[in-house]
């Protein structure tokens, strides 16, 4: 089928906020990626398929044409650029902050700040534009514990609610960037399926600017 459209989604918060703008534009799951184990959900519309992919590798599929569109974090399309896309819309949801936070009182140390952090290029190229010289720890998940047990100092993570950071004695100390998820479109995708992928576009444009 040529006019089949992929679009590459990740499961948990981004699946959960795209669903109400896939449904503006009638596009309707057939399973849900929480209960099901399929990664390649059929939807109402025959030629139109949900790829449940990481978080951060929607950009990968969208990139190499493996999907045609996608929704992804801006704090994953700033971590990692990629070629061969656009960042088309600002989705308004699965919004936070990049921020730097640490312990309510901070532990003297005799070395270079240390932190650790998912985002070791943001990280970088936020103290390298203060002038501050740190070492960079890089951790996947959880990175709240790192100060917790002298893994570091300080941590560079997503903050929301702040509840994650207090249920762990962290303060947020720094505002990096506010974060919100974007829709990424393949640049060749986007002039061969022009008419298809801006209808969703569009139709995800008035969902967004009617909540
Ligand atoms: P993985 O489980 O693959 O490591 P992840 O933790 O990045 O992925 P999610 O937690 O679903 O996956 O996050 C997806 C995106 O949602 C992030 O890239 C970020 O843009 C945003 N996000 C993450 N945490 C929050 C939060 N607490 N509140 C609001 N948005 C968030
Ligand atoms: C994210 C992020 C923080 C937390 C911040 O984790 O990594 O830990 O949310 O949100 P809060 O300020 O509202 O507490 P997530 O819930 O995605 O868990 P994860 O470790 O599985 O990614
Ligand atoms: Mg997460």
């Amino acid at each position: 089928m040529d006019n089949q459209l992929t679009i590459a989604l990740s499961k948990g918060r981004i699946y959960k906020d795209t669903l109400p703008l896939l449904e503006a534009a009638d596009i309707l799951p057939l399973e849900d990626p929480s209960k099901s184990r399929k990664l390649i959900i059929p939807t109402n519309q025959e030629n139109v398929r949900l790829l449940i992919v990481r978080a951060t590798d929607a950009p990968t599929y969208v990139s190499h044409g493996a999907a045609d569109i996608g929704v992804a974090g801006k704090d994953v399309l700033m971590e990692a650029p990629s070629d061969n896309l656009y960042e088309l819309l600002d989705l308004q949801i699965a919004k936070c902050r990049l921020m730097v936070a640490g312990p309510e009182t901070p532990k003297p140390h005799g070395h270079r700040l240390k932190i650790a952090t998912k985002y070791i290029n943001s990280a970088k190229a936020y103290y390298a534009q203060k002038g501050e010289q740190v070492d960079l720890i890089k951790l996947y998940g959880s990175m709240e514990i790192a100060p917790l047990i002298d893994l570091a100092d300080k941590i560079v993570d997503l903050v929301d609610t702040g509840n994650t950071l207090r249920a762990n004695g962290l303060v947020p100390e720094e505002h990096i960037a506010n974060i919100s998820s974007r829709l990424i479109v393949n640049e060749h995708a986007y002039k061969t399926k022009f008419n298809q992928i801006n209808e969703i576009v569009e139709k995800f444009q008035s969902a967004i600017s009617n909540t």
